[in-house]
């Protein structure tokens, strides 16, 4: 895979993926395994942040400290991203969250969006789009190409598990945007489902389908 692809040896990412994946996990743990890879992974992410510097009066003493000098937008893909916004949001508080509403066509698998509200002009330095699941890509690449019509000018994908083909279609794409991963599984199943994958992770968040 291109150089821009990481994906995470980090052992708690790969003990929590395990659990993430089983079928025996319930929505509210699903859910829990999601906010807390999702910061792991944003942990990784976030390394080439630019920091300044800061003074902080501790209870002793003036302290140098440093603080985020980076405007970071996290982008959520409705609905499964939420539960990533959520997590880095907490993790990294002064982030904005952009939501925007893409679903894949279950006949086409190609994207439908139904909700953008982007501010007209870009506030942000840095944009990170966060899917779990990143499939044919479709999904990924659409919202990709809305951020950069926009005039987001850098721009990372966070995802937990992807198949090959979707890393290839957005790498193919948009070689520009560095992903960030948990696993990349076998392949796609002829309905645009991975394999081994975790099944729908919207439905596994939300209790749905
Ligand atoms: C899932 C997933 C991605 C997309 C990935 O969303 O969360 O957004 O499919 O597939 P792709 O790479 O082939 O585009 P889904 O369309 O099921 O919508 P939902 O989260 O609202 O259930
Ligand atoms: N969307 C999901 O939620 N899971 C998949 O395996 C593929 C797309």
């Amino acid at each position: 895979m291109a150089g821009q692809v990481h994906v995470s040896r980090h052992p708690l990412v790969q003990h929590k993926l395990a659990l993430l994946r089983s079928k025996l996990t319930e929505p509210k743990k699903f859910r829990e395994l999601v906010r807390e890879i999702a910061q792991l992974l944003f942990y990784e992410a976030s390394q080439d942040l630019a920091l300044a510097p800061l003074t902080v009066e501790t209870p002793l003493a003036t302290a140098q400290g440093y603080e985020v000098a980076e405007r970071v937008g996290v982008i959520p893909i409705l609905r499964a991203g939420l539960g990533m916004s959520e997590a880095i949001i907490n993790i990294l508080p002064t982030v904005h969250v952009w939501h925007l509403g893409i679903f894949r066509d279950h006949e086409t698998l190609l994207p439908v969006t139904y909700y953008n509200k982007l501010p007209k002009e870009p506030d942000i330095d840095l944009s990170i789009v966060v899917d779990p699941m990143l499939a044919t890509g479709g999904s990924a690449v659409a919202a990709v190409n809305i951020l950069k019509a926009w005039g987001s000018r850098r721009i990372k994908f966070l995802g937990l598990i992807a198949a090959p083909e979707g890393v290839r279609a957005l790498t193919e794409a948009h070689p520009d945007v560095p992903i960030h991963l948990a696993a990349i599984d076998s392949h796609l199943n002829e309905h645009g489902y991975i394999v081994p994958g975790l099944g729908d992770a919207g439905d596994r968040q939300f209790g749905t389908g």
